[in-house]
């Protein structure tokens, strides 16, 4: 059967009509908060199939801090329950279910329990939304971002989904993770402006003076002894250097540096300056303590 001109123009136009208004769709979920929310929620649960519970790589070394809040942690009572694979709504299910526990005894076979420290390697939903919806200024595309011990992705792929345009490199030094987020990133097509970089971020000093803005998730305390720790706080100040820069650190640098037995001031001092940042707010009008937002912390590079 030979068919007509006519027939074919009105197929071909269709085509370049759906291709079109699929384009569309696909240019407005960018950066829509909903869509956002609705695949870290995919993703999360895709992330909880490949990883053991604690979210930890095999053989993963976990440094416990002296200093700071964690100081006294320790395998016997602290559990890894990571924020971005577990909410707390998650948490209460797994309570419910008697998969996890909130305390320990102390006695064995006693009533004399104490609460499980929780511990969380990745950063939770509602922080990473603040961090790119309310803290950050909107970022176009020429702006690199990077996340320092990137692990599962999570800020990586909030801040794809939230901000339409912005590059984001993670630097992680685990095979593990950076296979894991690869995966993560080929299967929903992140790659036009995610990439991983599997290093030791002291490793990385060229990436850094080039950041506009360097994300900060507890990165260090539980993977790098004390005397590590400084000599990385000591690199990433020669490094991020780049005038008007963001760092956004949880928690915050002061808190940070001190749990490296370094003098925060000292560090600080004629190289970041603290942004204020607008917390969410109670019924009261003051800032929710029930936040976790509250432990997100925000400077500018002089
Ligand atoms: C607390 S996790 C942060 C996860 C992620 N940024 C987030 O917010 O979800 C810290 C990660 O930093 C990595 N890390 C620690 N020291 C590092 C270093 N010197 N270079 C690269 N990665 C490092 C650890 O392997 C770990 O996966």
């Amino acid at each position: 059967m030979l068919w007509s001109d006519s027939f074919l123009c009105d197929v071909v136009g269709f085509c370049v009509r759906f291709a079109c208004v699929f384009a569309c769709f696909l240019f407005l979920r960018r950066g829509n908060p909903r869509h956002a929310r609705r695949m870290l929620r995919t993703i999360a649960g895709e992330l909880r199939e490949r990883v053991p519970f604690e979210a930890q790589a095999p053989g993963e070394k976990i440094v416990f801090p002296q200093k700071g809040e964690f100081a006294g942690c320790d395998a016997s009572n602290s559990v890894h329950v990571d924020a971005f694979l577990y909410d707390d709504d998650a948490v209460d299910q797994l309570v419910d279910a008697g998969k996890l526990s909130r305390s320990y005894c102390t006695k064995c076979g006693s009533q004399d329990t104490r609460e499980l420290t929780f511990v969380s390697h990745s950063i939770s939903h509602s922080q990473a939304r603040f961090i790119f919806r309310d803290a950050l200024p909107p970022l176009d595309s020429s702006t690199t971002v990077v996340d320092v011990g990137s692990r599962l992705g999570a800020l990586l792929y909030a801040g794809y989904l939230y901000c339409p345009s912005a590059r984001f490199v993670g630097v992680e030094m685990s095979d593990y993770f950076c296979k894991l987020q690869e995966e993560i990133i080929a299967k929903h097509s992140f790659g036009d402006r995610i990439n991983i970089v599997c290093a030791d971020v002291r490793s990385q000093g060229e990436l850094l003076k080039k950041a506009d803005v360097v994300l900060l998730n507890n990165v260090f305390q539980f993977f790098v002894d004390e005397a590590g720790q400084q000599a990385i706080w000591r690199f990433l100040r020669e490094s991020i250097r780049k005038k008007g820069a963001l760092v956004i650190s949880v928690p915050s640098l002061q808190e940070a540096l001190e749990q490296a037995g370094l003098a925060g001031d000292k560090i600080l001092d004629g190289w970041l300056e603290k942004v204020e940042l607008a917390y969410p707010l109670n019924d009261d009008g003051d800032p929710d303590e029930e936040s976790d937002a509250l432990n997100v912390h925000m400077y500018t590079v002089l």
